[in-house]
Protein backbone atom coordinates (compact mmCIF):
# COMPACT_ATOMS: atom_id res chain seq x y z
CA UNK A 1 0.00 0.00 0.00
CA UNK A 2 2.82 2.61 0.67
CA UNK A 3 4.99 1.42 -2.77
CA UNK A 4 0.93 3.15 -4.42
CA UNK A 5 0.65 5.51 -2.00
CA UNK A 6 4.52 6.83 -2.59
CA UNK A 7 3.53 6.77 -6.42
CA UNK A 8 0.61 8.89 -6.34
CA UNK A 9 2.07 11.37 -4.24
CA UNK A 10 4.88 11.43 -7.03
CA UNK A 11 2.65 11.13 -9.18
CA UNK A 12 0.93 14.25 -8.25
CA UNK A 13 3.99 16.32 -7.55
CA UNK A 14 5.36 15.81 -11.11
CA UNK A 15 2.26 16.43 -12.81
CA UNK A 16 1.53 19.46 -10.91
CA UNK A 17 5.00 20.67 -11.41
CA UNK A 18 5.82 19.61 -15.04
CA UNK A 19 2.75 19.32 -16.68
CA UNK A 20 0.41 22.28 -15.10
CA UNK A 21 -2.68 20.74 -16.09
CA UNK A 22 -4.84 17.85 -14.07
CA UNK A 23 -7.00 15.68 -15.87
CA UNK A 24 -10.81 15.78 -15.87
CA UNK A 25 -12.11 12.13 -16.61
CA UNK A 26 -16.10 10.51 -16.47
CA UNK A 27 -16.56 8.38 -13.45
CA UNK A 28 -19.55 8.47 -13.34
CA UNK A 29 -21.43 5.71 -14.91
CA UNK A 30 -25.16 5.85 -15.44
CA UNK A 31 -27.17 3.73 -18.16
CA UNK A 32 -30.45 1.91 -18.03
CA UNK A 33 -31.03 3.26 -14.31
CA UNK A 34 -27.85 1.42 -12.98
CA UNK A 35 -25.44 4.54 -11.36
CA UNK A 36 -22.02 3.72 -10.59
CA UNK A 37 -18.77 5.53 -9.79
CA UNK A 38 -15.98 3.57 -12.16
CA UNK A 39 -12.58 4.35 -12.14
CA UNK A 40 -9.49 2.94 -14.41
CA UNK A 41 -6.52 0.99 -12.41
CA UNK A 42 -4.67 2.73 -10.86
CA UNK A 43 -6.95 5.65 -9.76
CA UNK A 44 -4.53 8.02 -9.97
CA UNK A 45 -2.58 8.09 -13.50
CA UNK A 46 -1.56 10.19 -16.00
CA UNK A 47 -4.59 9.74 -18.80
CA UNK A 48 -7.75 11.02 -19.27
CA UNK A 49 -9.14 7.99 -20.57
CA UNK A 50 -12.31 6.31 -19.16
CA UNK A 51 -12.72 3.18 -17.03
CA UNK A 52 -15.90 1.73 -19.04
CA UNK A 53 -16.90 2.59 -23.01
CA UNK A 54 -20.18 2.62 -25.11
CA UNK A 55 -19.83 -0.83 -25.69
CA UNK A 56 -20.32 -1.83 -22.21
CA UNK A 57 -23.67 0.24 -21.95
CA UNK A 58 -25.09 -1.41 -24.54
CA UNK A 59 -24.57 -4.88 -23.13
CA UNK A 60 -26.01 -3.89 -19.91
CA UNK A 61 -28.89 -1.74 -21.45
CA UNK A 62 -29.95 -4.68 -23.34
CA UNK A 63 -29.59 -6.91 -20.29
CA UNK A 64 -32.01 -4.40 -18.96
CA UNK A 65 -34.39 -3.96 -21.24
CA UNK A 66 -34.70 -7.69 -21.52
CA UNK A 67 -34.89 -8.32 -17.96
CA UNK A 68 -32.37 -11.07 -17.88
CA UNK A 69 -32.63 -12.99 -14.72
CA UNK A 70 -29.56 -13.54 -12.50
CA UNK A 71 -28.12 -17.27 -14.25
CA UNK A 72 -24.57 -17.90 -13.51
CA UNK A 73 -23.20 -15.45 -16.05
CA UNK A 74 -19.45 -15.76 -17.03
CA UNK A 75 -17.68 -12.36 -17.85
CA UNK A 76 -15.08 -11.80 -19.91
CA UNK A 77 -12.74 -9.50 -20.78
CA UNK A 78 -14.43 -6.76 -18.79
CA UNK A 79 -11.52 -4.12 -18.40
CA UNK A 80 -12.20 -2.25 -15.32
CA UNK A 81 -15.29 -4.06 -13.36
CA UNK A 82 -18.07 -1.78 -15.56
CA UNK A 83 -20.23 -5.08 -16.26
CA UNK A 84 -19.20 -7.11 -13.13
CA UNK A 85 -20.28 -4.12 -11.09
CA UNK A 86 -23.07 -3.39 -12.89
CA UNK A 87 -24.92 -6.97 -12.64
CA UNK A 88 -23.52 -7.12 -9.05
CA UNK A 89 -25.77 -3.70 -8.42
CA UNK A 90 -29.15 -5.21 -10.38
CA UNK A 91 -28.64 -8.28 -7.83
CA UNK A 92 -26.01 -8.71 -5.24
CA UNK A 93 -26.41 -12.17 -5.74
CA UNK A 94 -26.04 -12.88 -9.18
CA UNK A 95 -23.64 -15.23 -9.67
CA UNK A 96 -20.49 -14.38 -11.48
CA UNK A 97 -17.71 -15.96 -13.07
CA UNK A 98 -15.10 -13.13 -14.27
CA UNK A 99 -11.80 -14.52 -16.73
CA UNK A 100 -9.01 -12.02 -17.26
CA UNK A 101 -5.53 -12.12 -18.09
CA UNK A 102 -5.11 -8.90 -17.10
CA UNK A 103 -3.80 -7.73 -13.17
CA UNK A 104 -5.46 -4.43 -13.53
CA UNK A 105 -8.49 -5.40 -14.52
CA UNK A 106 -8.34 -7.44 -11.73
CA UNK A 107 -7.39 -4.76 -9.04
CA UNK A 108 -9.69 -2.23 -11.22
CA UNK A 109 -12.50 -4.89 -10.70
CA UNK A 110 -11.74 -5.02 -6.62
CA UNK A 111 -11.17 -1.16 -6.42
CA UNK A 112 -14.61 -0.40 -8.75
CA UNK A 113 -16.61 -3.11 -6.26
CA UNK A 114 -15.15 -1.25 -2.97
CA UNK A 115 -15.66 2.32 -4.13
CA UNK A 116 -19.76 1.44 -5.30
CA UNK A 117 -20.13 -0.49 -1.68
CA UNK A 118 -20.80 -3.75 -4.03
CA UNK A 119 -19.95 -7.08 -1.72
CA UNK A 120 -17.94 -9.79 -3.61
CA UNK A 121 -19.29 -12.61 -2.67
CA UNK A 122 -20.87 -13.41 -5.32
CA UNK A 123 -17.98 -13.72 -7.75
CA UNK A 124 -15.22 -16.34 -8.93
CA UNK A 125 -12.14 -15.13 -10.62
CA UNK A 126 -10.83 -17.31 -13.50
CA UNK A 127 -7.59 -16.50 -15.81
CA UNK A 128 -7.47 -17.53 -19.13
CA UNK A 129 -6.10 -20.69 -18.47
CA UNK A 130 -8.22 -21.67 -15.65
CA UNK A 131 -10.72 -23.95 -16.52
CA UNK A 132 -14.00 -22.48 -16.32
CA UNK A 133 -16.98 -24.06 -14.65
CA UNK A 134 -19.69 -26.28 -16.78
CA UNK A 135 -23.07 -24.79 -15.66
CA UNK A 136 -23.24 -21.56 -16.67
CA UNK A 137 -26.11 -20.36 -18.16
CA UNK A 138 -25.18 -17.17 -20.24
CA UNK A 139 -21.39 -15.21 -21.49
CA UNK A 140 -21.24 -11.54 -21.20
CA UNK A 141 -17.77 -10.69 -23.36
CA UNK A 142 -15.94 -7.36 -24.33
CA UNK A 143 -14.38 -8.16 -28.09
CA UNK A 144 -10.54 -7.74 -27.14
CA UNK A 145 -8.24 -6.03 -29.77
CA UNK A 146 -5.89 -9.88 -30.07
CA UNK A 147 -8.04 -11.67 -32.82
CA UNK A 148 -5.98 -14.86 -31.68
CA UNK A 149 -6.65 -14.57 -27.83
CA UNK A 150 -10.58 -14.03 -28.79
CA UNK A 151 -10.80 -17.76 -30.76
CA UNK A 152 -8.72 -18.82 -27.82
CA UNK A 153 -11.38 -17.86 -25.95
CA UNK A 154 -14.29 -18.81 -27.65
CA UNK A 155 -12.74 -22.38 -27.82
CA UNK A 156 -12.09 -22.48 -24.47
CA UNK A 157 -16.27 -21.58 -23.89
CA UNK A 158 -17.09 -24.32 -26.60
CA UNK A 159 -15.41 -27.27 -24.48
CA UNK A 160 -17.64 -26.03 -21.14
CA UNK A 161 -21.18 -24.48 -22.83
CA UNK A 162 -24.44 -26.44 -22.86
CA UNK A 163 -25.50 -26.41 -26.06
CA UNK A 164 -28.02 -23.16 -26.99
CA UNK A 165 -25.94 -21.17 -24.38
CA UNK A 166 -25.98 -17.48 -25.65
CA UNK A 167 -22.66 -15.82 -25.29
CA UNK A 168 -23.05 -11.71 -25.68
CA UNK A 169 -20.63 -10.12 -27.33
CA UNK A 170 -20.12 -6.29 -27.14
CA UNK A 171 -17.96 -4.59 -30.09
CA UNK A 172 -17.19 -1.27 -31.69
CA UNK A 173 -19.64 -1.49 -35.21
CA UNK A 174 -16.25 -0.84 -37.08
CA UNK A 175 -15.09 -4.31 -35.45
CA UNK A 176 -17.66 -6.44 -36.81
CA UNK A 177 -17.70 -7.64 -40.25
CA UNK A 178 -18.04 -11.22 -41.83
CA UNK A 179 -14.65 -12.64 -41.15
CA UNK A 180 -15.65 -11.92 -37.42
CA UNK A 181 -18.98 -13.54 -37.50
CA UNK A 182 -16.49 -16.60 -39.38
CA UNK A 183 -14.67 -16.37 -36.15
CA UNK A 184 -17.68 -17.23 -33.79
CA UNK A 185 -19.19 -20.10 -36.02
CA UNK A 186 -15.66 -21.69 -36.71
CA UNK A 187 -14.89 -21.69 -32.57
CA UNK A 188 -18.31 -21.74 -31.18
CA UNK A 189 -21.57 -21.38 -33.30
CA UNK A 190 -23.55 -18.83 -35.32
CA UNK A 191 -23.90 -15.65 -34.17
CA UNK A 192 -25.75 -12.48 -35.51
CA UNK A 193 -24.97 -8.80 -34.72
CA UNK A 194 -27.97 -6.21 -32.84
CA UNK A 195 -28.67 -3.05 -34.04
CA UNK A 196 -26.29 -0.16 -33.81
CA UNK A 197 -26.51 2.03 -30.78
CA UNK A 198 -23.52 4.67 -30.40
CA UNK A 199 -21.61 2.69 -32.54
CA UNK A 200 -21.35 -0.34 -31.07
CA UNK A 201 -23.19 -3.53 -31.38
CA UNK A 202 -23.79 -6.66 -29.34
CA UNK A 203 -22.95 -10.22 -31.09
CA UNK A 204 -25.42 -13.27 -30.29
CA UNK A 205 -23.54 -16.01 -30.49
CA UNK A 206 -25.31 -19.61 -29.50
CA UNK A 207 -23.24 -22.36 -28.60
CA UNK A 208 -23.51 -25.36 -31.09
CA UNK A 209 -22.53 -27.63 -27.94
CA UNK A 210 -19.12 -28.79 -30.20
CA UNK A 211 -16.05 -28.85 -27.74
CA UNK A 212 -13.33 -27.91 -30.01
CA UNK A 213 -9.81 -28.31 -29.11
CA UNK A 214 -7.47 -25.16 -27.91
CA UNK A 215 -4.83 -24.30 -30.48
CA UNK A 216 -0.93 -25.38 -29.98
CA UNK A 217 1.26 -22.61 -28.88
CA UNK A 218 3.61 -20.43 -31.42
CA UNK A 219 6.78 -21.39 -31.14
CA UNK A 220 10.12 -19.57 -32.67
CA UNK A 221 13.71 -19.35 -32.73
CA UNK A 222 16.14 -16.36 -32.22
CA UNK A 223 19.42 -18.25 -33.61
CA UNK A 224 21.54 -15.82 -32.83
CA UNK A 225 21.14 -15.87 -29.16
CA UNK A 226 20.01 -19.27 -29.49
CA UNK A 227 17.02 -18.62 -27.79
CA UNK A 228 13.72 -20.78 -27.86
CA UNK A 229 10.36 -19.02 -27.59
CA UNK A 230 6.96 -20.09 -27.26
CA UNK A 231 4.06 -17.32 -26.80
CA UNK A 232 0.53 -18.35 -25.42
CA UNK A 233 -2.16 -16.61 -27.54
CA UNK A 234 -2.66 -12.88 -25.53
CA UNK A 235 1.41 -12.55 -25.19
CA UNK A 236 3.17 -9.57 -27.43
CA UNK A 237 4.59 -10.65 -30.73
CA UNK A 238 2.78 -13.42 -31.61
CA UNK A 239 4.61 -15.26 -33.72
CA UNK A 240 8.30 -13.37 -34.58
CA UNK A 241 10.74 -11.23 -32.30
CA UNK A 242 9.38 -7.31 -31.72
CA UNK A 243 11.66 -4.52 -34.15
CA UNK A 244 11.70 -2.80 -30.56
CA UNK A 245 12.94 -6.21 -28.77
CA UNK A 246 15.43 -6.74 -31.08
CA UNK A 247 17.43 -3.32 -31.51
CA UNK A 248 17.04 -4.01 -27.29
CA UNK A 249 18.88 -7.42 -27.29
CA UNK A 250 21.84 -5.49 -29.82
CA UNK A 251 22.08 -3.12 -27.62
CA UNK A 252 22.32 -4.25 -23.79
CA UNK A 253 24.27 -2.29 -21.40
CA UNK A 254 27.62 -3.95 -19.57
CA UNK A 255 27.90 -4.46 -15.99
CA UNK A 256 27.82 -6.45 -13.17
CA UNK A 257 24.61 -6.85 -12.39
CA UNK A 258 22.80 -9.02 -9.62
CA UNK A 259 19.16 -8.23 -9.53
CA UNK A 260 17.20 -7.74 -13.15
CA UNK A 261 14.10 -6.38 -13.78
CA UNK A 262 12.49 -7.21 -16.91
CA UNK A 263 9.08 -5.14 -16.68
CA UNK A 264 6.73 -5.42 -18.93
CA UNK A 265 8.17 -8.46 -19.78
CA UNK A 266 5.86 -10.36 -22.48
CA UNK A 267 7.25 -14.06 -23.42
CA UNK A 268 10.83 -12.80 -21.47
CA UNK A 269 13.29 -12.47 -24.44
CA UNK A 270 14.93 -9.44 -22.60
CA UNK A 271 15.32 -11.55 -19.48
CA UNK A 272 16.43 -14.39 -21.06
CA UNK A 273 18.97 -13.17 -22.87
CA UNK A 274 20.50 -11.36 -19.38
CA UNK A 275 20.41 -14.59 -17.69
CA UNK A 276 22.74 -15.84 -20.38
CA UNK A 277 24.67 -12.43 -20.07
CA UNK A 278 25.46 -12.35 -16.19
CA UNK A 279 24.70 -15.53 -14.92
CA UNK A 280 25.00 -14.79 -11.43
CA UNK A 281 21.86 -12.39 -11.66
CA UNK A 282 18.28 -12.87 -10.43
CA UNK A 283 15.79 -12.21 -12.76
CA UNK A 284 12.39 -10.90 -11.88
CA UNK A 285 9.81 -10.96 -15.01
CA UNK A 286 6.56 -8.78 -14.48
CA UNK A 287 3.62 -8.19 -17.12
CA UNK A 288 -0.06 -7.20 -16.54
CA UNK A 289 -0.83 -10.50 -18.79
CA UNK A 290 -0.93 -13.73 -17.49
CA UNK A 291 -0.52 -15.19 -20.15
CA UNK A 292 3.21 -13.45 -20.31
CA UNK A 293 3.87 -14.24 -17.58
CA UNK A 294 3.23 -17.99 -17.99
CA UNK A 295 4.86 -18.05 -21.26
CA UNK A 296 8.22 -16.31 -19.82
CA UNK A 297 8.18 -19.12 -17.16
CA UNK A 298 7.79 -21.63 -19.76
CA UNK A 299 10.35 -20.05 -22.11
CA UNK A 300 12.93 -19.39 -18.90
CA UNK A 301 12.70 -23.88 -18.36
CA UNK A 302 12.74 -24.50 -22.11
CA UNK A 303 16.12 -22.61 -22.59
CA UNK A 304 17.14 -24.66 -19.50
CA UNK A 305 18.21 -21.82 -17.25
CA UNK A 306 18.76 -22.10 -13.29
CA UNK A 307 15.04 -22.48 -11.55
CA UNK A 308 16.34 -20.74 -8.48
CA UNK A 309 17.48 -17.59 -10.51
CA UNK A 310 14.16 -16.72 -12.47
CA UNK A 311 11.58 -14.77 -10.48
CA UNK A 312 7.92 -14.32 -11.79
CA UNK A 313 4.80 -11.76 -11.11
CA UNK A 314 1.48 -11.04 -12.78
CA UNK A 315 1.87 -7.37 -11.27
CA UNK A 316 0.77 -3.82 -12.76
CA UNK A 317 4.33 -2.34 -12.93
CA UNK A 318 5.66 -3.02 -9.77
CA UNK A 319 3.19 -2.00 -7.32
CA UNK A 320 3.45 -5.64 -5.54
CA UNK A 321 7.01 -6.26 -6.29
CA UNK A 322 8.62 -7.81 -2.77
CA UNK A 323 10.26 -4.62 -0.94
CA UNK A 324 13.28 -6.82 -1.04
CA UNK A 325 14.17 -6.36 -4.54
CA UNK A 326 16.33 -4.30 -4.74
CA UNK A 327 17.15 -4.05 -8.86
CA UNK A 328 20.43 -3.18 -10.27
CA UNK A 329 19.36 -3.37 -13.72
CA UNK A 330 15.65 -2.43 -14.87
CA UNK A 331 14.88 -3.34 -18.51
CA UNK A 332 11.62 -2.13 -20.14
CA UNK A 333 9.70 -1.93 -23.82
CA UNK A 334 7.15 -0.54 -22.58
CA UNK A 335 3.35 -0.41 -24.08
CA UNK A 336 2.18 2.43 -25.71
CA UNK A 337 -1.96 0.78 -25.56
CA UNK A 338 -4.08 -0.59 -23.26
CA UNK A 339 -6.84 -2.12 -25.01
CA UNK A 340 -8.25 -0.05 -27.86
CA UNK A 341 -6.48 3.17 -26.15
CA UNK A 342 -3.16 4.82 -27.10
CA UNK A 343 -1.79 5.80 -24.58
CA UNK A 344 2.15 6.63 -22.51
CA UNK A 345 0.34 6.63 -18.97
CA UNK A 346 1.63 2.93 -18.53
CA UNK A 347 5.33 3.90 -19.89
CA UNK A 348 5.39 6.68 -17.16
CA UNK A 349 3.79 4.45 -14.47
CA UNK A 350 6.72 1.95 -15.42
CA UNK A 351 9.88 4.65 -15.38
CA UNK A 352 8.13 6.03 -12.03
CA UNK A 353 8.38 2.83 -10.49
CA UNK A 354 11.61 1.78 -11.83
CA UNK A 355 13.04 5.12 -10.15
CA UNK A 356 11.30 4.11 -6.90
CA UNK A 357 12.58 0.91 -7.16
CA UNK A 358 16.39 1.03 -8.24
CA UNK A 359 19.16 0.85 -6.06
CA UNK A 360 21.29 4.24 -5.85
CA UNK A 361 23.59 3.79 -9.09
CA UNK A 362 21.08 1.59 -10.45
CA UNK A 363 19.75 1.94 -14.70
CA UNK A 364 16.49 2.04 -16.44
CA UNK A 365 17.61 0.86 -19.80
CA UNK A 366 14.61 1.30 -22.15
CA UNK A 367 13.71 1.13 -26.10
CA UNK A 368 10.94 3.25 -27.64
CA UNK A 369 9.37 4.45 -30.64
CA UNK A 370 11.70 7.72 -31.30
CA UNK A 371 8.62 9.67 -31.81
CA UNK A 372 7.47 8.68 -28.32
CA UNK A 373 10.33 10.97 -26.83
CA UNK A 374 10.85 9.04 -24.27
CA UNK A 375 14.07 11.16 -22.95
CA UNK A 376 12.02 14.29 -22.18
CA UNK A 377 9.98 11.76 -19.45
CA UNK A 378 13.46 10.36 -18.01
CA UNK A 379 15.13 13.83 -18.05
CA UNK A 380 12.22 14.66 -15.72
CA UNK A 381 12.46 12.19 -13.68
CA UNK A 382 15.81 11.02 -13.51
CA UNK A 383 17.91 14.38 -14.31
CA UNK A 384 20.01 12.37 -16.51
CA UNK A 385 19.51 10.32 -20.18
CA UNK A 386 21.66 8.78 -22.26
CA UNK A 387 20.87 7.98 -25.88
CA UNK A 388 23.14 4.52 -26.38
CA UNK A 389 21.71 3.48 -30.02
CA UNK A 390 19.20 4.42 -32.35
CA UNK A 391 17.97 3.62 -36.00
CA UNK A 392 15.13 5.65 -37.92
CA UNK A 393 12.72 4.43 -35.81
CA UNK A 394 13.57 3.56 -32.68
CA UNK A 395 15.92 4.31 -29.53
CA UNK A 396 17.38 3.15 -26.86
CA UNK A 397 17.70 5.33 -23.75
CA UNK A 398 19.27 4.90 -20.07
CA UNK A 399 18.51 6.71 -17.23
CA UNK A 400 20.63 6.48 -13.52
CA UNK A 401 19.39 6.61 -10.41
CA UNK A 402 21.63 8.66 -8.59
C1 LIG B 1 5.87 -3.69 -25.98
S1 LIG B 1 5.49 -5.12 -25.02
C2 LIG B 1 7.13 -5.70 -24.63
C3 LIG B 1 7.22 -7.19 -24.41
C4 LIG B 1 8.62 -7.76 -24.30
N1 LIG B 1 9.35 -7.14 -23.22
C5 LIG B 1 9.38 -7.55 -25.61
O1 LIG B 1 10.27 -6.69 -25.63
O2 LIG B 1 9.07 -8.25 -26.60
C6 LIG B 1 4.90 -4.38 -23.52
C7 LIG B 1 4.48 -5.37 -22.44
O3 LIG B 1 4.01 -4.61 -21.30
C8 LIG B 1 2.94 -5.31 -20.71
N2 LIG B 1 2.16 -4.39 -19.85
C9 LIG B 1 1.15 -3.56 -20.23
N3 LIG B 1 0.67 -2.90 -19.16
C10 LIG B 1 1.38 -3.31 -18.10
C11 LIG B 1 1.34 -3.00 -16.71
N4 LIG B 1 0.47 -2.10 -16.24
N5 LIG B 1 2.19 -3.64 -15.88
C12 LIG B 1 3.06 -4.55 -16.37
N6 LIG B 1 3.15 -4.90 -17.67
C13 LIG B 1 2.32 -4.27 -18.53
C14 LIG B 1 2.19 -5.89 -21.89
O4 LIG B 1 1.36 -6.96 -21.49
C15 LIG B 1 3.33 -6.30 -22.81
O5 LIG B 1 3.72 -7.63 -22.60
Amino acid sequence: MRAVALRHEICDNLRLKFIGAVWHMTTQFSVAGVELELLRYPAQQESNLQAWDAADEHLLKSLVESEQAAVPTAIINDSFGALSCGLSKLNPSWPLFVETDARTSFLGTEQNHGRNQLPMDNLQWFTSRDTLPNHLALVLMKLPKNLSYFAHQLTRLSQVLPTGTRVLVAAKAKSINSALLDIFAKHLGPASASLAWKNTRVITCVSDGKPRPLAKEVTWAVPEYQLEISNLSNVFAANKLDIGARIMLDNLPKGDFKSIVDLGCGNGVLGLRTAQLFPEADIHFIDDSEMAVASAKANWARNQLPADKGHFYWDDCMTHLPEEVQPDLVLCNPPFHQGEAITDHIAWQMFLDARRRLKDGGILHIVGNRHLAYHVKLQRLFKNCTTIASNGKFVILQAQKK
